[in-house]
């Protein structure tokens, strides 16, 4: 592999590399790592900490606080199964978020060693500073002292990321209001939460923190939760969400908060309805989870023909391509699903296409979406309402796991799968388009699903395959199964 070559520019020194990537969250460091592996010397610059929002206030840190609800409930319901203390007495769990925090960090720690060293085992040189693209593809690069350094490259990825968006009236004190970023850092469970927002992320945490003990009201702007998910799924979520007397209102909006001497008073009402006034409620937290905002601006692009979109995008082409010749952007930076395993598909994606290998392009309606509330959420393809507006007459299927023995065993029985297919002339389900996933372990199941979909595959197809019992992708097939025509056991 060829090391960074160094010319000089104007007096300062100019290092070349093959590719220079700007951000190390997900889709920046598989961009470089995967160009590392393609041959190319790949220069990486990250102004914080190497694995991005993923690694250290996202996905990750969010999965392991969920999994502390997880062990909760399941020594909470201990009893049940037949397990009890040594004296004979029930088990009492309580929550020790400083011992969590520090569980946590442990993952996190040894993922972002396990990023930084194969990093260093693909020889990437990595940057410490904020790197900012200008004329001529040359990137500066900020250490906050000293001089910049000044790398140049044919090719440069733009994987700036994106940030927590906040509104009006909420400001982000860390105390009282926090988005994500703050949450993630808990280290006391409150008594009362406000969630505003009925996304991925407000979900997730109304879910982890009503485990936790607190006494949770989600607050959604839109008609329904969870938007974007096929309506029996949101509906399926909601549903469980009210068993756990986790307060759901939608097609609210909320007006500002009051701090009084014991927590705030969050104000909101019918969205569309007058002032939002309506009603008052008494909190130890908000927690604001209105979606993120891509970081498009913050990586200079002075002087080079890159256009950022009002919301922040960084506009690119179906191939990722930006406005400047060379100049790619992928992850949370451009105007596809805000995911990191997109994120690492799209870092993969362009290093093939600067490479002349003239990949697929990703369609961003067929990739996989987990959300890990209890009970979790998992889908690909198209939801029933997209596939009939998209002009597909359209059969579906539904079976829910309290049949499914192995959701009975683990005593985990609320969700189902949902299959939408496209009808055949004959009448008959052909092609599968959308497979819908609420309930235990969803988020493991969803592969035959997705390749279903992606592989463009038909029910009769997948009911051939058999599925292995007692398990709970039985229910799966069983949904496929149904839809031939003849079922088994729905
Ligand atoms: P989101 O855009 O998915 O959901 C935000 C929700 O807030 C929407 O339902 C919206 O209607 C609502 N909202 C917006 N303004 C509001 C207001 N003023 N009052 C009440 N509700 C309001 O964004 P979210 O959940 O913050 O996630 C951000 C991104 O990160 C998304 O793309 C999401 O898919 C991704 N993500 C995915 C995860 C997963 O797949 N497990 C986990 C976390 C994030």
């Amino acid at each position: 592999m060829a090391r960074p070559n160094v010319a000089a520019l104007g007096g300062s020194s100019l290092v070349q590399h093959d590719l220079v990537v700007i951000g190390g969250g997900p889709a920046g460091y598989a961009a470089a790592l995967y160009g590392a592996a393609s041959g190319l010397d790949v220069a990486l610059v990250e102004e914080h900490l190497l694995g991005g929002t993923c690694l250290h206030v996202g996905c990750i840190p969010a999965k392991e606080l969920l999994e502390t609800a997880a062990v909760l409930r399941t020594v909470q319901d201990a009893a049940e199964f037949g397990v009890g203390a040594v004296d004979g007495g029930a088990l009492e769990p309580v929550v020790d978020l400083a011992a969590s925090q520090a569980r946590k960090q442990k993952v996190i720690d040894g993922l972002a060693r396990g990023v930084a060293s194969l990093l260093a085992g693909r020889e990437v040189t990595v940057y410490d500073g904020t790197g900012r693209l200008g004329a001529a593809h040359v990137v500066s690069i900020d250490h906050g002292a000293g001089d910049p350094t000044l790398v140049v490259s044919e090719h440069v990825v733009l994987a700036t990321g994106s940030s927590p968006r906040t509104i009006p009236g909420f400001e982000v004190d860390g105390t009282l209001v926090m988005t994500s970023d703050e949450v993630l850092s808990l280290d006391e469970v409150p008594d009362r939460v406000a969630v505003i927002g009925g996304g991925a992320i407000g979900c997730e945490f109304a879910s982890m923190l009503a485990d936790y003990g607190s006494t949770v009201t989600l607050l959604e702007a839109a008609p329904e939760i969870l938007p974007g998910c096929d309506a029996d799924a949101a509906k399926a979520v909601r549903r469980s969400f009210r068993k756990r007397r986790i307060d759901v209102h939608s097609g609210v909006a909320v007006a500002g908060h009051q701090p009084g001497e014991n927590g705030t008073t969050v104000r909101y009402g019918p969205a569309g309805g007058g002032d939002g006034e309506g009603t008052e409620l008494a909190v130890d937290l908000v927690v604001v989870a209105v979606g993120r905002r891509p970081r498009g601006d913050s990586a200079g692009l002075v002087g080079t023909r890159v256009v950022v979109d009002d919301r922040g995008f960084v506009e690119v082409d179906d191939r990722l391509r930006t406005g400047e010749h060379g100049v790619y952007a992928v992850g949370d930076v451009v105007d596809t699903p805000q995911l990191a395993h997109v994120g690492f598909a799209e870092g993969m994606f362009v290093v093939r296409d600067l490479l002349g290998e003239s990949p697929a392009p990703l369609d961003p309606a067929t990739v996989p979406w987990c959300i890990y509330s209890h009970p979790e959420v998992a889908f690909a393809g198209l939801t029933e309402a997209a596939a009939i507006e998209a002009g597909h007459d359209v059969v579906v299927s539904s079976h829910r796991f309290a049949g499914n023995g192995r959701a009975m065993i683990l005593g985990e029985v609320d969700g189902l799968v949902k299959v939408v297919a496209e009808k055949d002339p004959d009448g008959r389900a052909g092609r599968i388009l959308g497979v819908h996933l609420v309930g235990p372990w969803v988020t493991e199941q969803l592969g035959q699903g997705y390749l279903a979909v992606n592989w463009e595959a038909t029910v009769d197809e997948v009911a051939a395959f058999i599925q292995p019992h007692p398990t709970l992708s039985e229910l799966f097939g069983e949904t496929v199964l149904s839809l031939t025509g003849r079922s088994l056991h729905g």
